[in-house]
């Protein structure tokens, strides 16, 4: 079958976006998002809240895709859906549907991976746009606010983990920080914003530099915590008056401990080029140093559109298209997955030490 002709539905529900997207080979016909605004009086995501949400939202939004797409359901090649990691109440709004879909219409069934759709989501056109793509294999630093990884793509779905955090994820850092500040939930997108009208060397503070390539970002939200206490003791109008260079300064601090990390890769893997992806590649202090690191070791950066950073079912309908390619269905007994390890070749650090133990004993 040719690819123009392959449609595929993909399906996202692993937080608190529900998403629906159509495409036609690598190609975004629809990209539908309905964000859960009932979180953000939390501070947080609900699990309990995310589901119910989600299954209010599904219905409407697959509709809406199928229709920005000019697509009729019957048209559809197969239906994509993310079966984990993620919160598995959400996990299962979006995965049932996807199975009743596609039963119904006759057509297979491809379940996801959240990561590796994050990471193959560079492969994704916008419509009327084909932007340069990788070789493989390349590099990939994936930052989101559940992961902080920095991989070895060696092909679409074999990826192997270099490095990672131990605890918090770098989006978890802006989140915790942004929190602290005051600003509304998802902290990350404000942060950003706040930071371009801000000095990043006015105040700094320490991120954790651990050994190898592990990242540790819970202590940097006690130290930073500790300096705002103080600081409104003395003077309690303290972070409205100083918001713009706060927020520049927390992200310096937050992506340098990122490059220092990702320069440690580019050392190591001469010949290969860099990709961003995940939430946090939406920020632009981050952009800008991962230009800075590609242009100063000679290699190329490839970067999400801003519309794929965050989730978003494109990601995961592109990920189906690769795996139809191959004839990589599932099955309906396949259930959803909460944590990463669960499901797929992708180690977490810890993991990495106890493989180099093995290998050396
Ligand atoms: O990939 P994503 O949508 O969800 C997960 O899979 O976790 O990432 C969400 C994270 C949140 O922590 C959010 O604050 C962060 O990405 N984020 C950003 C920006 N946009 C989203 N962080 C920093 N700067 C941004 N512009
Ligand atoms: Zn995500």
């Amino acid at each position: 079958m040719k690819k123009e002709q392959i449609y595929i539905l993909g399906i996202e529900s692993s937080c608190d976006d529900t998403s629906a997207a159509v495409l036609q080979g690598t190609s975004i016909l629809s990209n539908v998002i309905a964000g859960q605004r009932v979180h953000a009086e939390y501070g947080g995501v609900v699990p309990e809240l995310a589901s119910r949400a989600h299954q209010q939202n599904i219905i409407p939004v697959v509709d809406v895709a199928l229709k920005k797409a000019a697509i009729r359901k019957e048209q559809l090649s197969a239906v994509a859906y993310t079966n984990g990691p993620g919160l598995l109440g959400s996990l299962l709004v979006g995965s049932s549907f996807a199975k009743a879909f596609a039963f119904g219409l006759g057509i297979p069934l491809l379940e996801i991976d959240h990561l590796q759709a994050h990471v193959l989501s560079i492969f994704a056109d916008l419509p009327h746009v084909s932007t340069p793509k990788p070789s493989f294999p390349y590099l990939c630093l994936t930052v989101s606010g559940g992961h902080t990884l920095l991989l070895k793509v060696n092909d679409s779905f074999d990826m192997e983990t270099l490095g990672g955090t131990i605890d918090d994820a770098a989006g978890e850092a802006f989140d915790k920080a942004a929190k602290i500040l005051g600003l509304p939930y998802p902290g990350g997108p404000e942060i950003d914003r706040l930071a371009q009208e801000g000095n990043p060397h006015r105040f700094s503070f320490a991120v954790a530099r651990l050994p190898g390539l592990k990242y540790s970002f819970s202590g940097l939200k006690t130290s930073f915590l500790y300096f705002i206490r103080d600081k409104i003791k003395e003077n309690p109008s303290f972070i409205k008056q100083n918001l713009a260079d706060l927020a520049a300064s927390i992200q310096h601090a937050i992506v340098m401990s990122l490059a220092v990390k990702v320069k440690e890769i580019l050392q190591k893997y001469p010949d290969m080029d860099i990709a961003l992806s995940g939430g946090v590649s939406a920020n632009q202090g981050l952009r800008q140093t991962m230009q800075q690191l590609a242009t100063q070791y000679h290699r190329k950066l490839f970067l999400p559109a801003l519309s794929l950073t965050t989730d978003n079912a494109a990601m995961i309908a592109l990920c189906g298209y690769l795996k139809y390619q191959k004839q990589d269905f599932s099955t309906i007994q396949s259930s959803p997955y909460a944590s990463t390890r669960a499901n797929t070749r992708m180690l977490m650090p810890e993991d990495i030490d106890k493989e180099a133990t093995s290998k050396n004993s």
